[in-house]
């Protein structure tokens, strides 16, 4: 069995939901804190073994591949005023045993789309990853690295799932899994593109993080549009069941989905809490606001 070593990071989408902000900048650039949330994918990639970064990206997405090169001009200006340490900082953000690799797509015609674009470096024996970098994900052990454990020993392609409300189905693949599975790896049955909540097979949702199949990327270029016109990433899924196999993984952490404005507020909440450096004064911020707001809500009864 090959290991994981590929990735691929879907960055063309136009997040459309984060306006203004997104509206000359790719939503994978905003910063939780300092750090971009592409960033904060590729290193959870790194941490995984990858080595082949894999972007996928689309008109105004230039700044992603300006952040992975290397800047000299900034290089040189850390070093003259001493501040080696961030200059090594960033110039390890790729290490040098790690590749960037660019696709562009032309038009945006779903997530199966932008994955069969990079289809040419990935060969039919090759597990590979996928990361939405819009969902931030954090566990005692970086999400990827859980799941490419589970890979190791099964061989299967491997979905992030999490339980969602009911009501929320219907902006997630959602599968059904084998009941009889108990813990954390359950094999798919069936997967379905934001069913209905009347619908959907469960409430189980399929997350940013994939380990899959390399046959898929055959599967990809006869797709058929299926939700809402586009190529969809589920529906090549759904055809590695009967095959193959696919496990979904209930992971062992946090997911942020900072894609909406307010899964980012609460991602970078969480972040600015848990910070080395700030994370106390932040807690006597917050505890400030909140009790000035209690205060003032106080007088107003
Ligand atoms: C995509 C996938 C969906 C998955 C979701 C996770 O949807 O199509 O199956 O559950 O990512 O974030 P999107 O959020 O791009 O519409």
């Amino acid at each position: 069995m090959r290991p994981v070593r590929k990735a691929i990071f879907p960055v063309a989408g136009l997040g459309t939901r984060f306006l203004p902000a997104t509206k000359a900048q790719p939503k994978e650039m905003l910063t939780v804190i300092d750090k971009p949330l592409i960033q904060f994918a590729v290193e959870e990639a790194l941490d995984a073994g990858i080595t082949h970064l894999i972007f996928v990206i689309g008109r105004t997405k230039r700044s992603i591949a300006d952040h992975f090169d290397g800047n000299p001009e900034l290089d040189a200006l850390l070093r003259s005023k001493g501040k080696d340490d961030m200059a090594d900082y960033l110039r390890n953000i790729v290490p040098s045993h790690c590749c960037c690799i660019y696709f562009r797509q032309a038009e945006a015609l779903g997530l199966g789309h932008a994955v069969a674009c990079a289809a040419p470096v990935i060969e039919e024996d090759e597990p590979f990853a996928v990361l939405l970098a819009d969902d931030l994900m954090n566990g005692p052990v970086p999400i990827l690295t859980q799941m490419v454990r589970q890979h190791e020993n099964t061989g299967r392609s491997v979905l992030a799932v999490q339980e969602v409300p009911r009501s929320e189905v219907s902006s997630y693949g959602i599968v059904d899994t084998d009941m009889a599975s108990e813990g954390s790896l359950s094999r798919v049955r069936a997967m379905v593109e934001k069913p209905s909540a009347d619908s959907a097979p469960s409430n189980l949702a399929v997350v940013g993080r994939y380990i899959l199949d390399g046959r898929i990327m055959q599967m990809l270029k006869t797709q058929a549009p299926g939700k809402g016109g586009e190529i969809q990433l589920t529906d090549a899924i759904v055809r590695l069941i009967d095959g193959p196999g696919i496990d979904a993984y209930r992971f062992d952490g946090q997911r942020y989905d900072c894609g909406s404005k307010i899964g980012f507020i609460e991602a970078t909440m969480a972040h600015a809490l848990a910070h080395p450096e700030f994370g106390p004064e932040v807690r006597r911020m917050m505890k400030a606001m909140m009790a000035s707001e209690e205060g003032k809500a106080e007088l107003a009864d």
